[in-house]
């Protein structure tokens, strides 16, 4: 019997079948992928990975079944696998944005384990934040679904009503220190860099600073304060940026993506 099957093979799914497998939390042999356009699986059927069509063979195959399908086709797949539920034997694994617990239980069946997870895009390096909730789970299964993230970057488990945050400060928050690098990058070729270096410097310096936060587990002030010398040009340079605003705008613009992100899923 396969041990897993997502449903929606896409970039969230198949990222986490590969990590699944180079982090030998299990064989390709045990994860069945589906997608509606099966050829465009020949790759992942050459490494060994099983694919159909059919979810709903795939989901009565398997103990967890992934749902990794975009929100607005989550219904039509709901729909398609809701009689192969068996709560006994079933753990679900929705990382469709904005969608409940609650939500796919109505549609699938009120006993069986729902756990949300909302990856970034970095997934597809091993290298996402996965915020991981549930309403109603039993802890066995929210740390299996931990483990199964953790293949794939790290874990934080978190209340369900904080998803839509979740989705701002991760999800949308790729893209925020992505356009910080390139700001950076760009102040970089005004002091006299070419454009490829001046990216190739900002970038390796933002991989630094989170690293350093990484692997000292320290704050990020005692970090800024080894940099800062008095009177020096760092701190010249910091302040500068606060007085026009550079965390309060990033703070402000965090809490209108999750206002935004909240407003949504309403919709
Ligand atoms: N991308 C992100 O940064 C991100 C972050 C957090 C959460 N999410 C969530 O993750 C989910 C997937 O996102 P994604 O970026 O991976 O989307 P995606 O690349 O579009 O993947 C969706 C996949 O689902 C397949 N699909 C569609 N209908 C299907 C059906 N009825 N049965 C089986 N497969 C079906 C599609 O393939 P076919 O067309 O061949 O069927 C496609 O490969 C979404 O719900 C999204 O909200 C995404």
């Amino acid at each position: 019997m396969s041990k897993i099957a997502i449903i929606g093979s896409g970039n969230i799914g198949l990222s986490l079948a590969r990590g699944l497998v180079s982090k030998n939390y299990c064989q390709p042999s045990d994860i069945i992928l589906t997608r509606r356009n099966i050829k465009n699986m020949e790759d992942e059927r050459s490494q060994g990975f099983q694919t159909s069509e059919d979810n709903n063979e795939a989901a009565k195959n398997a103990h967890i079944i992934v749902l990794a399908v975009l929100p607005q086709q989550l219904k039509k797949v709901l729909e398609q696998i809701a009689h192969s539920i068996d709560p006994s034997k079933h753990l679900v694994v929705s990382v469709a944005s904005g969608v409940s617990c609650a939500d796919v239980r109505k549609s699938l069946s009120e006993d069986v384990e729902v756990i949300r997870a909302m990856p970034n895009t970095a997934i597809a390096i091993g290298q996402s934040m996965t915020c991981v909730a549930s309403d109603h789970a039993s802890s066995s299964n929210l740390s299996e679904v931990t483990r199964l993230f953790e293949t794939v970057g790290s874990v934080v488990v978190i209340n369900e009503d904080l998803m839509t945050a979740a989705t701002a400060l991760c999800a949308c928050g790729i893209a925020f220190f992505l356009r910080s690098i390139r700001a950076a990058s760009q102040g970089g070729v005004e002091i006299g860099f070419h454009a490829h270096d001046a990216l190739k410097m900002a970038v390796q310096t933002a991989k630094g600073a989170a690293d350093l936060l990484l692997l000292h587990q320290s704050h990020p002030e005692s970090e800024i304060d080894k940099v800062t010398s008095p009177k020096g040009c760092t701190i010249a340079g910091l302040n500068e940026m606060e007085h026009n605003g550079f965390s309060s705008s990033l703070i402000k613009g965090i809490k209108l993506s999750a206002l935004k992100a909240g407003e949504l899923y309403k919709d």
